[in-house]
């Protein structure tokens, strides 16, 4: 179906980033180690023994990086706050007024470039302090969230409009604690759906904390994958449905109606805390906005040799994949976005990030060639605006990232960035991609139509 629709005046084109993975000088000025600090200098955790000790150096570059995102014309910036920074200990009264300085300093900038901060309260970094005490499973740790929030409310709603909770609660929960890829490098299944729902508690503690002292808007960001099932038989649609509960509703349901999927308790069995109505009082109304992730979709089958979700995931080898080996598959985006339109009432949503890692090239006279990833962006921007032109209610889109960066457990091998970072010089050059984003923003999106 082709819309003419085109995107709104005030629409968001921007980028995102993450504070462990780009910022670099992780204990600089006082800050307290986080768990991403510790677990990427565990010996094997990280490919090739990655860490983010310098990651791109944004720490010190940042004026510049800014001066890098304003001329390619981005009018909006994602990026997250290291609450070790501000609270070494990850609790206290008193902000660390250096590390505070740093986020005051990068938000002034970005203002001074007409370019609006949108900022994620928490991108997996907790302080390490706070893990040593249980981490999210502390009974208090919804209350730490809460403070540390507030603190960050205090010192920038003034100047910041869009804030994020957390980052992907469903990537902390599994990786973190179900899978052991990511830090804290945990693997129970008693104690995943406990931290999902510790998350869900915190991201309802700041948000209520948001309620009585912010002026403008707070949501969470969630990465979303439609399932499709490999076949039409019912066992092959059930794995894709229970997947749906497991990977898709999981923290949206209990956000917008109020329950967990029923699947959940099937998918956890003895494990399942069996969570009542009153567990999930009081996260009703504590999104103003979503912020959805998208890379890829899955196409799944059943398959009774998966302990959790008794489904697997089945390559669709005759279509293109990312270096991460995601499949490109851009309608999904339009579909996860009608989704979320017809399933939670339309709420206004962001895409805070959408991206992909390729093998690029080195630069050659002062550009990288990443036709691949030019490719991947044109056909998620069109996606996104079929979803406009089909009554979503979207409102901006991030590319996921400004800068290759330290792309968690795979280090610093995969390159996700509109710029390329040469990681022993740092210097950054824009690729291709940067330079047909840009395009697209100053046409206000028209060009998308033209090409291919
Ligand atoms: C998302 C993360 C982001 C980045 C991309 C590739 O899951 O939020 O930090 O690693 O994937």
């Amino acid at each position: 179906m082709q819309h003419t629709t085109f995107f709104p005046e005030d629409f968001l084109w921007g980028a995102a980033t993450s504070a462990y993975q780009i910022e670099g000088s992780p204990l600089a000025d006082g800050a307290g180690a986080s768990i991403w600090h510790r677990y990427a200098h565990t010996p094997g955790r990280i490919a090739n023994d990655d860490t983010g000790d310098i990651a791109c150096d944004h720490y010190r570059r940042y004026a510049d990086d800014v001066e890098l995102m304003a001329r390619l014309g981005l009018n909006a910036y994602r990026f997250s706050i290291a609450w070790g920074r501000i609270l070494p200990e990850g609790v206290g009264k008193k902000p660390n007024p250096k590390g505070l300085d740093f986020y005051q300093r990068l938000v002034d900038a970005l203002l001074a470039h007409g370019i609006q901060p949108m900022v994620t309260l928490y991108h997996w970094d907790l302080p390490a302090a706070l893990q040593e005490r249980g981490g999210w499973l502390s009974p208090d740790s919804a209350g730490w969230f809460a403070d540390y929030a507030r603190l960050m409310f205090d010192a920038l709603d003034d100047r910041v409009h869009l804030w994020l909770t957390l980052n992907e609660p469903w990537v902390i929960t599994v990786a973190g604690h179900l899978q052991g890829q990511h830090a804290p490098g945990h693997r129970s299944l008693n104690e995943t759906p406990r931290v999902a729902h510790a998350l869900l508690r915190a991201h309802a503690a700041a948000a209520t904390a948001y309620r009585a002292c912010g002026r403008h808007r707070i949501g969470l960001a969630v990465n979303l994958e439609p399932q499709h099932p490999a076949s039409d038989a019912a066992p092959d649609l059930a794995a894709a449905q229970r997947r749906d509960a497991f990977l898709n509703r999981w923290f949206l349901d209990p956000l917008f109606h109020g329950a967990y999927p029923p699947g959940l308790a099937d998918i956890f069995g003895a494990d399942w805390p069996g969570y009542t109505g009153a567990d999930l009082a009081g996260l009703s109304g504590t999104v103003d906005f979503l912020g959805v992730n998208y890379y890829t979709r899955s196409v799944i089958r059943d398959d009774p040799t998966d302990p959790t979700v008794r489904a697997a995931r089945v390559r669709q080898d005759d279509r293109p994949h990312t270096a991460m080996d995601w499949e490109v598959y851009p309608a999904g985006l339009t579909e996860t976005l009608l989704w979320i339109k017809g399933r939670y009432g339309n709420p206004p949503v962001y895409i805070t990030e959408n991206g992909a890692a390729f093998d690029d090239p080195s630069p050659d006279r002062g550009e990288a060639q990443d036709p691949d990833r030019v490719d991947y962006l044109r056909g998620h921007l069109r996606a996104a605006r079929e979803a406009l032109g089909r009554g979503v209610d979207l409102r901006g889109y991030f590319a996921w990232s400004l800068l290759d960066n330290f792309e968690w457990a795979c280090g610093y091998a995969k390159r996700f960035g509109l710029v390329h970072v040469d990681f022993t010089t740092r210097q950054r050059t824009p690729k291709q991609s940067a330079r047909f984003y840009s395009e697209v923003i100053r046409s206000g999106g028209t060009n998308l139509t033209s090409g291919k």
